[in-house]
This record gives structure tokens, C-alpha cells and sequence, in this order.
């Protein structure tokens, strides 16, 4: 496991084509380099579309650039008569780290249920990409079910087929703060985030527990990151809108606590 360092991680969603992807990591990797960002401190991994995974990835070693690529869905197949769907072999293959799984767009557009959700983060650990697994309530469970019990059912369900020994990331985005500009409060997030890590600790051990990474998600900005990475049971953020604007991200990654 990569242990607690925190991760910061951009989920482009439906947007940039391949040419506009290269031209942003270029850009990213300059402005962070320009701060003089120290590249250990945190971890940084970027999710295009498909379409620009192989573009990405080969500028990404081509100048030794230290993010990870994943890629933000895969097939619960491994091969076969599937037509459009893309499996987490083809994304090993092509130098992918990890794969975010049950992202609430999946699951309203898609109807990606709990069982599907497992069944990808199943796929992704047999070919050795890391599932962040998105959990979280919608405005209508937050009134009739509060915050918690939502995501935490999600997640229970999704670790069935996880071994204790397994490296994953749980992303807890509430879908009423995803792009909507109205973000958790860090107290909020942190109550949930602390649940989720107890759901770990039952489902996967103590050791599991301490060690894996929780993001929070959902209008995160480079002007409220950091009231989010003073909890301790947030270990980094998926971004979306913000990680598509070089010096958005670039300030965002640079988060100070
Ligand atoms: O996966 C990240 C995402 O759903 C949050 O989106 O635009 O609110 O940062 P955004």
C-alpha cells in the first residue's frame, strides 16, 4: 500500500480531447515545478477519458512527470463480446495506476447499483489497478437517512470481494456538493469519512484501516482545500471542475495545511 500520503486527484470526466489533455498535464507539471512544488509531498494522479489515456501516459514518462494516469471506469469483463467497454487489462497494459469505480454520474446515468460496483472493484484488483471507490448520500438521503448511512451501506458493499492485503482508495463525495459549488463542511465530511474508515477496519482490518487513503469530494477548490486536509480522516481530494484549470489544480495540489 502507498500508505496515508496524501492524494489529490482530478477526475476530468467527459472533457478535454487528447491534444487539450497533453497541453494541460504540460502546463500543470511546469506551474508545479515553477513553485518549486516538492513532488513527494504529495501524490497527484490525473483521470482523462479513454480517449487520452495513451497520450497522457506516454508524455507522463516520456519527461518523467510524476503523476499516476487512471482511468475513471472499467467493464467487470475481462475481454469478449462487450462491445464499447474497455477492461482493466487493456488499462493495466497501457500504464494505468488506478480506476475510480461507482462515481455517482455511473450510478444516476448508468445505474451502476452496489452489486456492479462491486464487481468492478473485483475487476480492477485482478488486474492490479487500484479501486477509488466513490461513495455518497444524495440531497434526498441526506433529509430521510442523514449523511452516513448511504455512503456507509455503498461502501460495505463494495469491499465484499476485497481481500484485507488489497491497496484501494474510498472517495466519500456527497452528490448534492458535486459541482454544485456547495461544498460539505470539513466537519461534516470528517464525521462521514471516520465512518467509512471504521467500515474498512470491520471489513478489511486494523492495519487496512490505517493505512488507506479517504478523499473527500464535491466542489473542492484551491480557497477550501485545506480546511479539508487539517481532518484526520481526509487523506486527499477528487476534484472535478477544479482539476481542469492549470492554476486552479496547480494551487489545489499545493494545498498548505
Ligand atoms: O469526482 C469528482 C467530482 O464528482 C467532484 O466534482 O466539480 O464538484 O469538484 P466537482
Amino acid at each position: 500500500r502507498a500508505g496515508r500520503t496524501p492524494l489529490i486527484a482530478g477526475n476530468w470526466k467527459m472533457n478535454l480531447d487528447h491534444l487539450q489533455a497533453v497541453a494541460l498535464v504540460q502546463k500543470l507539471h511546469w506551474s508545479l515545478k515553477d513553485a518549486e512544488h516538492a513532488a513527494d509531498s504529495v501524490d497527484v494522479t490525473v483521470f482523462p477519458p479513454f480517449t487520452d489515456l495513451r497520450s497522457v501516459q506516454t508524455l507522463v514518462d516520456a519527461d518523467e512527470i510524476p503523476f499516476g494516469v487512471g482511468a475513471q471506469d472499467l467493464s467487470v469483463h475481462d475481454s469478449g463480446a462487450y462491445t464499447g467497454e474497455i477492461s482493466g487489462a487493456f488499462l493495466a497494459k497501457l500504464g494505468c495506476s488506478s480506476v475510480i469505480i461507482g462515481h455517482s454520474e455511473r450510478r444516476e446515468y448508468h445505474a451502476e447499483d452496489d452489486d456492479v460496483v462491486a464487481a468492478k472493484t473485483r475487476a480492477a484488483l485482478t488486474h492490479g489497478l487500484v479501486p477509488v471507490i466513490c461513495v455518497g448520500e444524495t440531497a434526498e438521503d441526506l433529509e430521510k437517512h442523514g449523511a452516513s448511512a448511504v455512503p456507509i451501506a455503498q461502501l460495505e458493499k463494495a469491499l465484499e470481494p476485497v481481500a484485507s492485503n488489497a491497496e484501494i482508495v474510498v472517495a466519500y463525495e456527497p452528490v448534492w456538493a458535486i459541482g454544485s459549488g456547495q461544498a460539505a463542511t470539513p466537519e461534516q465530511a470528517q464525521d462521514v469519512c471516520a465512518k467509512l474508515r471504521d467500515v474498512i477496519r470491520e471489513k478489511m482490518g486494523d492495519e487496512a484501516a490505517a493505512s488507506t487513503r479517504i478523499l473527500y469530494g464535491g466542489s473542492v477548490k484551491s480557497t477550501n482545500i485545506a480546511t479539508f486536509m487539517r481532518e484526520p480522516d481526509i487523506d486527499g481530494a477528487l476534484v472535478g471542475g477544479g482539476s481542469l484549470k492549470v492554476d486552479e489544480f496547480s494551487s489545489i495540489i499545493r494545498f498548505q495545511k
